[in-house]
């Protein structure tokens, strides 16, 4: 595989991108048909969100058998199929490891309810009153992250949904039980491993009440975790040349994302962080409204570029996911300004120092649903902020607003394949119901329009393998206090890439910083999104969502 730092990885949520036998469900099979359209984008990496035996509380991330696929999705037999065509199309796939819980179902939490002391410890039970929790840390998906079992007494942790338990890193045999289901994925030619939520999986010694937050000072980023990544890179992957890791860090830091990242350490090869995507969050609650903060998401962008690259860490950089709203509904514009932010979005995220992820769809600029009933949603996270939401008082019509802008739905919708009914994406009845507007944004008509989305993230990732500068190049930020624009200069052996973003249907004119001596450089316009783009000058002024990228060539 080539270099990690050269890659461009695209997610697939495989229950919403392609039914290939009319059950309603995206499955494995659908996916390996879709590989022409994958290999015609040109990503190198596929990551795929778990596919296992689950009972699909938390869509996948609840596994009840790590090593078994769900036969919804499919048969082992399909998945070595997937990785065999994908590998001769170029492209490698990337499994998505769910470990800081498994499922209420799993056979180890089902022992540990039986009394089994062994696998109690493969878990964090702790006894108490059924009047009084053990401490009062909250799920991430709302109320206590403390569930009571009757029968033994106990209480057990749950950071996420009480369905799925989290699993006691600090028991040795819980940790090589799981080395062996990463080293049996590898065994079945897996070449990445994407880490749910993997700074949380080291808790601490002693549980203690949080008296200001909902207690995520104790766990993430928790006291063992280096050590406990550092072992699981010695013990499965590391064991292999050209594995590409990525955790998922939840409110994390830089200092701790460059010790994850920094090739010395051997913990990982990357690091989703989320910061940037919290600056429509109003005083930190995700559950409610807020245009987005942009002088916010700018230096937090800032921060972590120039953060990591002075710690010699990797960034996974991204704006969208299966947890996260249509980036082209929440920064850019999905109505009059379709084509020009979503292309926009893709060069400002695409020429950061980093390897970027695509999200399914995102390369048609596919938006939120908009959907207008609680029915229509389908996520456990939204489904308990409705109705935490309307407890707390606030209106019917509120309340869906909130979801219609910060649902995890608003991504998971099923990916539009054509114009016909449900988008192509299935002969059945889809399990969430498609976004309306796929008779215009879909991936038949993009592939027909040389002028389309698809083609300009087509552009970037082609340019990440002609232009060392893009992978390998430095960073650093430029305008940094402009309420409209977001630029930042690459530089590589004497080179540079000069990239503007217009993030307003605003026409703002800007001069470039005298620093930039634009005489000693032939320069070039490498991408843009409209299309004549002005040539290099000291003074542009840019058109609405506007983005360009220059190449600055030293003469030499
Ligand atoms: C991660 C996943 C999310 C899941 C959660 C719990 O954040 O991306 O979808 O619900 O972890 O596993």
């Amino acid at each position: 595989m080539t270099d990690f730092k050269k890659s461009v990885v695209y997610q697939i949520y495989p229950k919403s991108f392609y039914d290939s036998n009319g059950d309603g469900l995206g499955d494995l099979k659908g996916v390996t048909e879709k590989l022409p359209y994958l290999q015609r984008l040109g990503v190198d990496v596929l990551w795929l969100t778990p596919f296992y035996v689950s009972p699909q509380r938390d869509n996948g991330y609840d596994v009840a058998d790590y090593c078994q696929i769900d036969p919804r999705f499919g048969s082992m037999e399909d998945f070595q199929g997937l990785v065999a065509k994908a590998k001769e199309m170029g492209m490698e796939v990337m499994l998505d490891m769910v470990f800081n819980h498994s499922s209420d179902a799993h056979p180890w939490f089902q022992k540990a309810l039986g009394g089994d002391p062994c696998y109690q410890d493969f878990y964090i039970f702790k006894k108490g009153s059924k009047e009084k929790p053990p401490t009062n840390w909250l799920s991430k998906f709302g109320g206590s992250a403390w569930a009571y079992v009757e029968a033994l007494g106990a209480y057990y942790l749950h950071l996420f949904d009480v369905s799925q338990p989290d699993l006691n890193w600090d028991n040795p045999r819980l940790r090589n039980a799981i080395y062996q289901v990463v080293n049996f994925w590898i065994d079945q030619g897996v070449r990445g491993f994407r880490l749910d939520v993997v700074n949380l999986i080291s808790k601490p010694q002693e549980f203690l009440d949080d008296p200001e937050e909902d207690g995520r000072r104790f766990y993430t980023d928790g006291p063992q975790i280096h050590t406990f990544l550092k072992e699981l890179n010695r013990e499965t992957f590391g064991k292999h040349p050209n594995m590409i890791t990525v955790g998922e860090m939840s409110s994390t830091t830089i200092d701790n994302c460059i010790k994850y990242s920094n090739p010395d350490e051997k913990e990982l090869s990357m690091v989703f962080n989320f910061h940037h995507l919290k600056v429509d969050y109003r005083d930190g609650d995700k559950w409610s409204l807020m245009d987005f903060d942009f002088l916010a998401l700018k230096n937090i962008l800032n921060d972590w570029q120039v953060g990591m690259e002075q710690g010699n860490g990797w960034n996974a950089v991204f704006w969208c996911n299966h947890d996260q709203p249509r980036v082209v509904s929440r920064f850019g514009n999905d109505r009059q300004y379709h084509r020009e932010s979503a292309k926009m979005l893709a060069t400002a995220i695409h020429l950061l120092r980093g390897t970027p992820y695509i999200y399914q769809g995102e390369e048609l600029g596919m938006t939120n649903p908009y959907f207008s009933r609680l029915e229509e949603y389908n996520d456990v996270e939204s489904i308990n902020h409705y109705h935490i939401l309307r407890k707390q008082g606030k209106g019917e019509k509120e309340v869906m607003e909130i979801l219609q802008r910060k649902s995890r739905d608003n991504s998971r919708t099923p990916m539009h394949w054509n114009d016909g009914p449900n988008g192509g994406f299935t002969e059945g009845i889809p399990w969430l119901a498609v976004a309306k507007n796929y008779r215009e944004i879909n991936a038949k008509k993009a592939l027909e329009d040389a002028d389309s989305v698809f083609y300009h993230y087509q552009k970037l990732i082609s340019l990440r393998r002609e232009l060392e500068i893009i992978a390998y190049g430095g960073y650093r930020p430029i305008l940094a206090n402009h309420p409209e624009i977001y630029a930042y200069i690459r530089a590589y052996q004497g080179n540079l890439l000069l990239v503007i973003n217009n993030f307003y249907d605003k026409a703002p004119r800007i001069s470039l910083p005298q620093a930039i001596k634009l005489n000693n450089y032939h320069t070039q316009v490498l991408i843009s999104n409209y299309p004549a783009s002005p040539d290099l000058q000291r003074k542009i002024t840019l058109r609405p969502y506007e983005s360009i990228a220059y190449y600055l060539e030293k003469k030499r």
